[in-house]
């Protein structure tokens, strides 16, 4: 049974409801792994808000360099009352993407069968690409003449050609395997530099792809028609800040932070991958075991696929819809009454089948 198959994890479970939902995803990634003949090296890495408070730093200064051993890199969240959130942030998940290039960020919206939308429709299935390394998110700008009355801070978006182009090129790609529609969302009304600049480079990339159809919104219309009109989406990419807002509401259409995964990757980069529930560490409900497993474990089920594991990724995929579908175990934040670890039990057996 055991083909010998192993893959080398990071393990950054983090702060928070981080730490629960991964140890409960680890759970269920362990159980499709011993089905389906392959092992899961797992390292823990105690990386997050407490080595912030004893070491001043997030992670150890080697620490990326750490990660490029793995084969994959599974995340909980980050984030503490105590730290400012641009420390954890910059001083983590940021600079991760960015030095593994991994350039595309993956946000499925899906609504499932036994989850309540907060909307009347039926029909959400999405994919949302977010440019993962720049624009908004560059880290580019500075803060002068701090204290004073005349104190500025500048902040500025960088949009690179090659950056555009990869991002778009994947998401064609991607509507390409799916329903053959692509939204791209910008603001090039009032973001008439950068913004245009993007319309334009997907205008050129959208040249190879005939057969998808292409539609551009701007990213205010694009709230509105994510609450409206959800069902008409298939692939949506964006740039780093608007994709980011915009797959919370993607979240909270599909029933719910804790419902939401996220995958980082460099196609055939041969960098690992990171792969992370959308939510944070929900400081509001960290510590009290209710937290919703469901968007850790999915991403898990993207880290399987990404690991060349289809078939336990999609056992994983179908566990989640079974359990969600049968309704008798559910987290509070989608009208239950049972907790995280009965949750990721119930996911546990039906992955064991
Ligand atoms: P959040 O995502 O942690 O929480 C937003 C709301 O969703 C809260 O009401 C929370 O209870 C709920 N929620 C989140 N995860 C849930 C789950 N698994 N099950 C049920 N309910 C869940 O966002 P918030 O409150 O803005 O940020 C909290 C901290 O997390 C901050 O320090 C922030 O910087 C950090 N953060 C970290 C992220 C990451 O590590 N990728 C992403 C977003 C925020
Ligand atoms: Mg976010």
């Amino acid at each position: 049974m055991a083909s010998g198959r192993t893959h080398r994890i990071a393990v950054i479970a983090g702060d928070g409801v981080g730490i629960e939902v991964v140890e409960a995803g680890l759970g269920v990634l362990r159980a499709a792994a011993e089905r389906h003949g392959f092992t899961l090296a797992t390292d823990e890495l105690p990386w997050g808000s407490v080595h912030y408070r004893e070491t001043g730093e997030m992670m150890p200064a080697d620490g990326i360099e750490t990660l490029r051993g793995y084969d994959a890199i599974y995340v909980g969240a980050v984030g503490s009352p105590d730290v400012p959130d641009d420390v954890t942030l910059w001083g983590l998940l940021l600079p991760i993407r960015q030095v593994l290039d991994q350039y595309v960020n993956l946000r499925p919206v899906r609504l499932r069968p036994g989850v309540t939308s907060p909307l009347r429709t039926a029909k959400i299935d999405m994919l949302c690409v977010r440019e993962n390394t720049e624009g908004e998110y560059s880290g580019v700008g500075g803060r002068a003449h701090r204290g004073l009355p005349h104190e500025v801070g500048i902040q500025t978006d960088v949009f690179t050609r090659e950056g555009v182009e990869r991002i778009a090129r994947y998401a064609f790609e991607l509507a390409r395997k799916r329903r053959g529609k692509l939204t791209s969302v910008t603001k090039s009304n009032a973001g008439r530099h950068a913004f245009v600049f993007w319309d334009d480079v997907v205008a050129d990339v959208a040249g190879d792809y005939p057969d998808i159809e292409l539609e551009r919104v701007l990213v205010d219309a694009a709230a509105a028609y994510f609450v409206t009109r959800p069902e008409s989406f298939d692939v949506v990419v964006g740039s780093n800040l608007f994709m980011d807002v915009l797959t919370d509401l993607g979240a909270a259409i599909q029933g719910g932070m804790g419902l939401a995964a996220s995958a980082n990757v460099k196609p055939d980069g041969g960098v690992p991958g990171m792969f992370e529930p959308v939510h944070g560490s929900a400081p509001d409900i960290a510590g009290t075991g209710v937290a919703n497993p469901v968007g850790a474990v999915w991403a898990g089920a993207m880290m399987l696929d990404d690991l060349g594991e289809a078939e336990a990724g999609a056992a994983v995929m179908r566990a989640i819809e079974d359990v969600l579908a049968a309704g008798e175990v559910r987290t509070p934040d989608i009208g239950g009454g049972t907790g995280t670890a009965e949750l990721a039990d119930a996911l546990v057996a039906s992955v064991r089948g």
